[in-house]
């Protein structure tokens, strides 16, 4: 039987530099869309998707992340005496279940291969999946969900999510050289990390959202540096295509790119123009700029 996805690693160690100087003392997947932190909508999203273990590779200037998803007791205290139940019910759900979180530190920043293998002890034998939280995805089923769901119909393996990009723009991500396409799924016939336009296989770009089969964590322990001089989880992925089913999934839903500041912005006009308190109002104002431009 299909083993289930039960683990997921976050990868946060970077550094944020592009958010400078918001990010010089606050991590910047504690930047918030609206007003939820980048990473907790990381989380919520693998909670949907059934997720039970949440591991987080971090670095040094990230404490503030696990002070997030623990309990806090004085606001607790404070927000209960003040009769605000409906904010302390959300502030208490948010806090994942004892014994289900664990960070470990990725000493040097190495890349998002050599991040994801920091993870190896603790993922252990079994499939695990892997969120970017710089990409947000605004979706009716979350994205790692419709994955999961999509995965049980291949019968397991590798599955990335993939969006097509302009082609510009394929120097900034993982490139699929596609194969056979069924519904949303298309069969990964090559990768290649960041690969300059004129050389890209394909305009499907990979997604910051991964289900991965264990015995990519071997290939990482040996992958040579790949892209910008950093362990590429793309590369090590690349040399598992022939093996188990491995595919893409072109996903419901809209990508914003928070590790991008125009991205980031669009993405609190979005999320807050969904919100149901908040939607109308949004409305005015972009209404309002948007006359003025
Ligand atoms: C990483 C991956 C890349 C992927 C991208 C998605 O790149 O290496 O393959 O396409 O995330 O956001 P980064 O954005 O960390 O440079």
């Amino acid at each position: 039987m299909l083993k289930k996805v039960r683990k997921a690693v976050f990868p946060v160690g970077g550094l944020g530099t592009r958010f400078l100087p918001a990010t010089k003392a606050m991590p910047k997947e504690m930047l918030p869309v609206v007003d939820k932190p980048l990473i907790q909508y990381a989380v919520e999203e693998a909670r949907d998707a059934g997720i039970e273990e949440f591991i987080f590779v971090t670095g040094r200037g990230k404490t503030i992340i696990e002070d997030h998803f623990d309990r806090s007791y004085e606001l607790e205290s404070v927000l209960s005496e003040r009769s605000k139940e409906e904010l302390l019910k959300e502030l208490m759900d948010s806090v994942p279940n004892a014994g289900t979180v664990a960070y470990i530190r990725q000493q040097e920043p190495l890349g998002l291969g050599h991040a994801v293998w920091c993870a190896k002890r603790l993922v252990g034998n079994e499939p695990f999946a892997v969120i970017l939280a710089d990409d947000l995805i605004l979706a009716k089923t979350p994205c790692l969900a419709q994955m999961t769901a999509a995965r049980e119909g291949v019968g397991g393996g590798n599955m990335l999510a993939v969006m097509k990009v302009p082609h510009e723009h394929t120097s900034r991500y993982g490139i699929l050289s596609p194969g056979k396409e069924e519904g949303a799924l298309v069969e990964v016939e090559g990768l290649v990390e960041k690969p300059n336009p004129a050389f890209a296989p394909s305009d499907l770009a990979v997604i910051g959202r991964y289900i991965l089969e264990p015995n990519i964590f071997p290939v990482l322990e040996n992958q040579d540096r790949g892209a910008g001089n950093e362990i590429q989880l793309t590369d090590a992925l690349s040399s598992l295509i022939g093996g188990d089913p491995f595919n893409g999934m072109k996903f419901e839903g809209t990508r914003f790119d928070c590790g991008d500041k125009i991205g980031f912005l669009e993405a609190n006009i979005a999320f807050a123009l969904s919100r149901e308190d908040l939607g109308s109002d949004m409305k005015d104002i972009v209404t309002k700029f948007a006359s003025n431009l």
